[in-house]
């Protein structure tokens, strides 16, 4: 049987703002879904359909307000540590410029995560797997490192942010629109980076996008976010080569 995950149960976030915290806005309603090892899980919605709360919920870096989430083998997620948690579960996120300080060369975005997990690594051994997986996501060593950000396009910085995750040897990778602001004739070659990740490292992603198309091309679950009437909606399309049944969830 399949390695599951995640499994998301009847997860939900109310955001509380205001002064007095009296205005309430529903993030997330009573979400429930599976992942499995080696899946490629698109989450589609509109903008605010609460896709980036559910990245920063499975990120741990936001508590649902109910619900629950079990990780690999059925542990809460709230349990795990969170420093071998994020070892495992890396993440993209949507804009390449933000990800990068101006005044560090990309070398330091790139050491950073090495020398945090993998602490016994040389500078030589540090050195080779940059290099290595530079190469992996189609770049070249003696081309990018030494540079600073602003030299590189949105295309590029995004791989050298695709490169940065994998460099710790993730298990999951969670791309938050990680394509929505690179040229369009950029987007397809970052997905099938994406694409490669999955199927040659056997990574699980999950990629979150307001593109269904992009959604479609790539992964073989899907699951959109939606908001029906004044409650959010969800619906899961499973595609295997094709789109082959529907499970409509609290619709
Ligand atoms: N920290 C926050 N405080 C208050 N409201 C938030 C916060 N984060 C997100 N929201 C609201 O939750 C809803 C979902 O946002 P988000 O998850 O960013 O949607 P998406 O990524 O699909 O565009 C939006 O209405 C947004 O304004
Ligand atoms: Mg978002």
């Amino acid at each position: 049987m399949t390695e599951l995950i995640y499994e998301v149960k009847n997860l939900t976030k109310v955001f509380e703002t205001g002064f007095f915290r009296t205005s309430k806005i529903v993030a997330l309603n009573d979400v429930t879904f599976n992942v499995s090892k080696g899946d490629v899980l698109s989450i589609v919605g509109e903008s605010g359909s609460g896709k980036s709360t559910l990245a920063k919920i499975l990120l741990k870096l936001e508590k649902p307000t109910s619900g629950k989430i079990l990780y690999k083998g059925g542990v809460d997620l709230s349990e795990i540590d969170n420093r071998r948690y994020w070892r495992e579960v890396q993440a993209v996120f949507q804009d390449p410029y933000a990800s990068f300080n101006p005044v560090h060369k990309v070398d330091h975005v790139l050491k950073a995560p090495l020398k945090n997990y993998f602490d016994h690594l040389s500078e030589r051994d540090i050195y080779n797997r940059i290099k290595e997986t530079l190469e992996f996501v189609g770049l070249r060593a003696s081309e990018t490192l030494g540079k600073y950000p602003h030299q590189f396009s949105g295309g590029q910085l995004q791989r050298i942010m695709i490169a940065r995750a994998l460099l710790v040897d993730p298990e999951v990778l969670i791309a938050d629109e990680p394509v929505s602001m690179i040229d369009a004739s950029l987007r397809i070659e970052i997905l099938n980076l994406l694409h490669d990740i999955n199927v040659k490292k056997g990574i699980t992603i999950l990629f979150i996008t307001h593109d269904l198309s992009l959604a479609s091309y790539i992964s073989n679950k899907i699951l959109v976010l939606y908001r029906g009437g004044k409650s959010w909606s969800m619906v899961i399309l499973r595609r295997l080569s094709r789109i082959h049944c529907i499970h409509i969830l609290n619709y």
